[in-house]
């Protein structure tokens, strides 16, 4: 199976690798597994006082494209409200990736990092979660 040259460059050169206080206000914290594999992910994104998501950060122990995917997604997220950062679907990713079949459930995983983290940062600042219409 071949991978495109922007999965490589994801992988060999993974941007936003780290993490930042679990405990900030400012911080949200998603964790998750893609149940397909065992491999996990974790992001977090720094929230400012506009609402607008200044930074991002993500640590991932999975495959090349797991790792891809988070990368990409560290750097799609800066910049968006909570609400555009929703709007992110894995299709997007794995579109912009160029993923094969066998590695959507990769992108998905990047899909439902985004959720968590965005939920947790709501939960822990007493906000409203907002609407997500789940794929099914
Ligand atoms: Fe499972 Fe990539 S093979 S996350
Ligand atoms: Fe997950 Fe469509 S976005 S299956």
């Amino acid at each position: 199976m071949a991978y495109s040259n922007k999965v490589i460059d994801h992988y060999e050169n993974p941007r936003n690798v780290g993490s930042f206080d679990q405990n900030a206000e400012d911080v949200g914290t998603g964790m998750v597994g893609a149940p397909a594999c065992g491999d996990v992910m974790k992001l977090q994104i720094k929230v400012n006082a506009e609402g607008v998501i200044e930074d991002a950060k993500f640590k991932t122990y999975g495959c090349g494209s797991a790792i891809a995917s988070s990368s990409l997604v560290t750097e799609m997220l800066k910049g968006k409200t909570l609400d555009q950062a929703m709007d992110i679907k894995n299709s997007h990713i794995a579109d912009e990736l160029a993923l094969p079949p066998v590695k959507i459930h990769c992108s998905v995983l990047a899909e439902d990092a985004i959720r968590a983290a965005i939920s947790d940062y709501r939960n822990k600042n007493g906000l409203e979660q907002g609407e997500y219409d789940a794929c099914q």
